[in-house]
């Protein structure tokens, strides 16, 4: 069976790739797409977020990432993908998940199953790791050293363009 992780990465998480992990386990393929949502403002372009995500994954042979633009059923319908699977952190993550899957299963019949994230990164988020990169706080123990390098590029030159 085919699944996919869908998610803005934003950036890439151990918590992320707890999940990936755990889905590439259970499924034959497994696909990472990376969405553009138009409410987010994000630190890292798609092709970066991709990038991380790829470099993060690439011990993982059954793992591919894609970029994913418009809507998730039709990116499933088209390469026929049987099941979104998705990470659940405490219960707020779970209500939310859970309108996002009833409406893409009213959308398309696709099922989603929902993975509770390892109680060890249950706390992560990629926003708050941005909030303490951009404060000066240390986040490398919540991501890859890959990605922990691209936010400190990524902090200087916003730093010297201006960008808070
Ligand atoms: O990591 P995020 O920000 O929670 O990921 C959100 C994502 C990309 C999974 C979601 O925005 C999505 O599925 N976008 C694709 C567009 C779509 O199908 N929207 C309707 C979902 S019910």
């Amino acid at each position: 069976m085919r699944a996919i992780c869908p998610g803005s990465f934003d950036p890439v998480t151990h918590g992320h790739l707890d999940v990936v992990v755990r889905a590439s386990r259970m499924f034959d393929e497994v696909l990472v797409a990376v969405g553009r949502n138009s409410a987010k403002n994000y630190l890292f372009s798609p092709d970066e977020r991709a990038a991380m995500l790829a470099d993060a994954t690439s011990e993982l042979p059954n793992v591919r990432v894609d970029l994913l633009d418009g809507l998730l059923v039709d990116y499933c319908r088209e390469r026929e993908i049987d099941v979104i699977v998705k990470g659940l952190r405490f219960a707020g993550d779970f209500e939310f998940e859970l309108q996002m899957a009833q409406m893409n299963f009213a959308l398309s019949g696709i099922e989603t199953i929902m993975l509770p994230t390892a109680a060890k990164w249950a706390h992560l988020s990629s926003t708050m790791i941005r909030e303490v990169a951009k404060l000066g706080g240390d986040v490398t123990q919540f991501v890859t050293p890959a990605v922990a390098e691209r936010i400190r590029d990524k902090m200087a030159t916003d730093n010297q363009g201006g960008r808070a």
